[in-house]
């Protein structure tokens, strides 16, 4: 029997994200006693690749914004899939998450009169994006980490969780394993806050790290939870094309904000050729009046280059697919022609992109203050997560929470950029309230060890078959099937032969070999993903199947129209009695009239 250490906490929070740092932040200062796991160092987390800001109606560049715009651009953007009541928190309470950031020592760029200064963004009707340069992510988990580290959290760093426990039908901890020395630790919790983050390694193209292989997602649903809107993944129009060993790697919405254009290889802006019909009045008909909107000229209409980011996304891959990309397969992002316009416009792009222009020098050798970038959609976001409760964060499983990327709800069909930033400090302060008062009135369950000993035997199986199926090479036809049977744009046929393709995998990885010992070794860890990658694949591809229609970031070629029907529900998938996996359709919750009155209102 393999040996653990028991350690003992209240809340249990899964991920050092920023929904999980703020969830921990929130649960310590209620007085209960916090661990806080995190699969990598601290500090490196997806967060930090929401480079352009924290969308939150504070409306100090245009005082036209209020909760109420944020809330229905939130919506529209979401194709009305939305859990109405989380957009509704998410845009009442982000001005209030930001502020309460800048007190904690954030440092936010300013307007002329001191205020914090704000972008605009896809899909965003106002400048909205409180930001740091292009390092708005990195600030906000600065920030957070300086916060938490002194309210007495127990941070352990580079473990990873193998299964959620249970006792009594409730949630009871966590085993895991620390990735240093393979040992076993059990983390004996009344609550746990799942913050994991997203599924970017489920596909071959991603700005996601290693880490991010839908942990949370997968664990919930094997827990007893159901995960909602997993046919939504986010293609972020532009991740960097160009060398192929960061192919990927985010290229901020920032840079669009800016002022940046999107040119095919004859030069033609070509987002100009497809404008859809609910963004039409507001969105530019030529290009100066588009520039002039990025100036702050409030009775302009937006460039096409703003647009959701699933509109982009596939405008782009059309111009690639049709011949008129760029040498590398992607098109070109120019924000160095605003010489034309600012006199001091190299100064002005490095100090408001100066992770931009670094990246592309020393990656990529390029200047993007005299030559363009090229750039093509990258999988960046999961809209589909756990099914929680809007007001607490609580998961159908009794003391299981989740926030962040891996809870679903918010974002519908589509996130608007910077969502993801508000989104994670409203729910990320939410669950961790909501968790700390269920540690408060429950008593610790029963530690099941019977669970913890069949986990650390199924654990170590690969090491059992030296010269098993090599689990690497299962990631990679997996992250290929993705990419190309359920990716931007999906076909039934298709994503029933991805379906056919897990099935194999499946059987495949129950058959993983390495070799070695449990010291950092990589090959056990990758073996310990797959069923993670493989569950959220399947979710997807099902919960695909299921949506006959193309809404927000699910485009479907053989349903390329919204479909009324499709509207009215939401796609949940729950594991079923007999371990198979049930697509559910589920009708959406009414609307209190007054927000629907705001969101025609908008309209
Ligand atoms: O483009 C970006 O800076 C990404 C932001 C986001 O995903 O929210």
């Amino acid at each position: 029997m393999a040996q653990y250490d028991v350690l003992e906490h209240d809340v249990l929070v899964i991920g050092a994200g920023g929904a999980g740092l703020r969830a921990a932040v929130e649960a310590s200062a209620a007085g209960v006693k916090v661990g806080v796991i995190s699969k990598s160092l601290l500090g490196k987390a997806h967060t930090v690749m929401a480079e352009g800001g924290v969308a939150a109606a504070m409306a100090n560049v245009d005082d036209r914004d209020s909760w109420r715009v944020h809330f229905a651009d939130t919506m529209r953007g979401g194709q009305y899939l939305n859990q109405w009541r989380m957009a509704e928190l998410h845009a009442k309470e982000a001005p209030a998450r930001v502020r309460e950031l800048e007190a904690w020592g954030a440092l936010f760029d300013r307007t002329r009169d001191g205020r914090i200064l704000q972008r605009n963004f896809g899909g965003h009707r106002y400048p909205r994006l409180a930001h740091v340069g292009d390092r708005t992510g990195l600030e906000i988990i600065r920030t957070l980490q300086d916060h938490g580290i002194h309210q007495g959290i127990d941070f352990q760093m580079e473990t990873t969780v193998v299964t959620l426990l249970k006792e009594g039908g409730r949630i009871a901890g966590a085993l895991c394993y620390d990735r240093e020395r393979g040992r076993f630790k059990v983390f004996h919790a009344k609550a746990v806050v799942l913050a994991t983050g997203g599924i970017g390694r489920a596909f071959k193209i991603t700005s996601n790290s290693w880490e991010y292989t839908g942990d949370g997602h997968s664990l919930a649903y094997h827990a007893g939870a159901s995960l909602i809107d997993m046919e939504f993944v986010q293609f972020h129009p532009t991740g960097m094309v160009w060398p192929p060993s960061v192919r990927g790697i985010l290229v901020t919405e920032g840079v669009r904000g800016e002022g940046g254009v999107l040119r095919n290889k004859e030069g033609k802006r070509f987002m100009f050729d497809d404008i859809p019909e609910n963004y039409r009045t507001q969105t530019a008909d030529n290009p100066e009046e588009g520039w002039r909107y990025t100036q702050g000229d409030k009775s302009a209409r937006r460039p096409p280059e703003l647009l959701t980011r699933d509109h982009v996304a596939r405008c782009i891959q059309r111009e690639v697919r049709e011949g008129r990309g760029s040498p590398h397969g992607g098109v070109y992002l120019d924000i160095a022609w605003i010489k034309e316009k600012l006199p001091h416009a190299a100064e002005h792009i490095k100090k408001k992109l100066p992770s931009m222009y670094h990246q592309f020098k020393q990656l990529g050798d390029i200047d993007i203050t005299s030559e363009p970038m090229e750039v093509g959609p990258t999988t960046h976001y999961m809209m589909g997560g756990v099914y929680v409760d809007p007001d607490t964060q609580m998961s159908e499983v009794p003391g299981l929470f989740a926030a962040g990327e891996c809870g679903g709800g918010l974002h519908g069909a589509n996130r608007l950029g910077g969502n993801s930033l508000s989104d994670l400090l409203v729910f990320g302060k939410l669950s961790g309230e909501h968790a700390a008062r269920y540690a408060k009135a429950n008593k610790a369950p029963s530690l099941p060890k019977a669970q913890v000993e069949e986990a650390t035997r199924q654990a170590l199986l690969p090491f059992e078959r030296p010269s098993g199926v090599n689990p690497f090479q299962i990631q990679h036809e997996l992250q290929d099937t993705m990419q190309n049977l359920v990716g931007i744009v999906r076909l039934e046929h298709e994503m029933i032969q991805a379906l056919d393709k897990l099935k194999e995998y499946v059987r495949r990885a129950a058959e993983v070999g390495v070799s070695g010992n449990r010291d950092f070794n990589s090959g056990w860890h990758a073996a310990l993903d797959l069923p993670n990658m493989l569950t959220v694949s399947e979710a997807i591809a099902r919960a695909g199947i299921e949506r006959k229609e193309s809404r927000g970031a699910h485009f479907r070629d053989d349903y390329p129209d919204k479909s009324a029907e499709y509207g009215q529900f939401n796609i949940m998938i729950k594991k079923a009695a007999d371990g198979g996996m049930q697509v559910i359709r589920q009708p959406l919750k009414p609307m209190p009239g007054e927000l629907k009155q705001i969101i025609e209102e908008m309209k």
